[in-house]
């Protein structure tokens, strides 16, 4: 059997936080150290391009993320670990696939949708500030993980879309180019990992300016956690643990029992200030020993170059150079030794047609449609309409967008990435 491929990219464009060592670093390595998976953890500095234009900040977030996951215990040697710039089949691939994606899939992604109706709002164009970048995001995503066909990609909720698009992808172009080239990868939503408050009491992040680095040196975590946000209960009166920050960030950090002990301290009265002397006392325990870690790799950046070229040039040989000659072949890229002869004054023929919705009269009476793939096959068939008309206005309204699913026999949907894709090579 072979082992499940987990791969997850971080992207380098900002300085590691507490959140993102309980949310993502620390589970990551956990499960780095299992039998029987194959790890692939990766820099998306392609990706950190979309997010800022300051050059610098790439290199140097680069940098302090590559530091903070290896002084987390990520052990290159028995992980893939790599950056993605390093890998030029990925941006290849990403072509590849742009090639097989319906633009109508990609303006449904979430994460552009809301920039159109921000700009809407502010009666600004509707593509105001996006970048094809911005736009191909989920194709180079699905590069990233098609390349090494990995079976689970870890992410947080606001990328499950993205791998819903990258199995789309997958599939149009396993249907386009005949045969399994991608294995249908799915995404791995942990519930259990916490996401860690902020300074203010919301989700602690970037965007909302109240993280806690993860490196700050003592005397910094130091003021950063007695400088968050509780109520103003006085020492004595019991505390509340329920949605109050420091008691989820302590709880993050320690051990049950310890949690179950702070528990004990908040119902009877611990005074704010002591809290925080314990909440910083437990955090310093546990970053102090790989944050001297991380300084010693922080001063040798040519030791991590190094670890990063050489997971990369690895990782090419194995999967990533073969693999995408298989691809190129398969789409046509081809050496022009070996070529079939066509006859002289004959074409090569268009192998595919469009998809089309067919409209037909059954002997009940009724009207019906169903939908027809470039190869001939029904991916999806009607209920029955009393008027023609409605079975117009229907097929209008699907190819404008609108969910099919309640004017179609259930039984008769072949497959929604089938389905979708089919939609969009109509409206392009
Ligand atoms: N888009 C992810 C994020 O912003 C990072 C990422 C890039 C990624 N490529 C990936 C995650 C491939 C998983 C798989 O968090």
């Amino acid at each position: 059997m072979t082992s499940q491929r987990i791969l997850t990219g971080i992207t380098p464009s900002g300085t590691p936080h507490l959140g993102n060592y309980a949310g993502a670093i620390r589970p990551a390595v956990e499960a780095s150290q299992r039998p029987g998976v194959e790890s692939f953890y990766f820099l998306s500095d392609y990706h950190a391009l979309i997010k800022t234009d300051n050059p610098e900040r790439v290199q140097r977030s680069t940098l302090e993320i590559a530091a903070t996951w290896l002084a987390a215990g990520l052990r290159p040697e028995r992980v893939w670990f790599y950056r993605q710039s390093d890998i030029p089949e990925i941006p290849e691939l990403a072509w590849l696939l742009a090639c097989v994606t319906g633009k109508g899939l990609l303006n449904r992604a979430h994460a552009y949708k809301a920039i159109l109706d921000k700009n809407e709002a502010s009666g600004e164009e509707p593509d105001a500030g996006v970048s094809m970048g911005l736009f191909m995001y989920p194709v180079l995503m699905a590069a990233d993980i098609l390349m090494f066909n990995a079976h689970k990609v870890p992410v947080g909720r606001d990328q499950v879309q993205h791998l819903e698009m990258a199995r789309d992808i997958a599939a149009s172009f396993n249907h386009r180019y005949g045969g399994d080239h991608f294995v249908l990868p799915e995404a791995a939503v942990d519930e259990s990992v916490a996401t860690l408050p902020g300074l203010d009491g919301r989700k602690m992040s970037k965007s909302y300016d109240n993280t806690i680095p993860l490196f700050a040196p003592a005397a910094t975590l130091k003021k950063l956690v007695l400088g968050i946000v509780t109520d103003s209960k006085a020492p004595g009166e019991p505390k509340e643990t329920e949605g109050c920050a420091l008691f989820q960030i302590f709880q993050a950090f320690a051990t049950p029992e310890e949690t179950e002990a702070m528990r004990t301290r908040f119902a009877g009265g611990i005074a704010w200030g002591e809290a925080k002397e314990a909440l910083f006392s437990k955090l310093e325990s546990v970053i102090a020993p790989m944050r001297a870690r991380y300084e010693e790799l922080i001063d040798e950046p040519a030791r991590i170059e190094q670890v990063l070229k050489s997971g990369a040039a690895a990782l090419r040989a194995k999967y990533a150079t073969p693999f995408i000659a298989r691809l190129r072949k398969a789409v046509g890229l081809r050496p022009l030794d070996h070529i079939p002869i066509v006859p002289p004054g004959e074409r090569i023929k268009a192998k595919t047609t469009q998809p089309q919705f067919k409209q037909y009269r059954e002997s009940d009476g009724l009207f019906y449609f169903k939908l027809i793939s470039s190869d001939g096959r029904t991916l999806m068939q009607s209920r029955g309409f009393t008027s023609p008309l409605d079975v117009g206005q229907t097929i209008a309204d699907i190819k404008k967008g609108k969910d099919y699913k309640p004017w179609v026999e259930r039984a008769s949907i072949i497959s929604d990435a089938d389905i979708r894709q089919a939609i969009d090579a109509m409206n392009n």
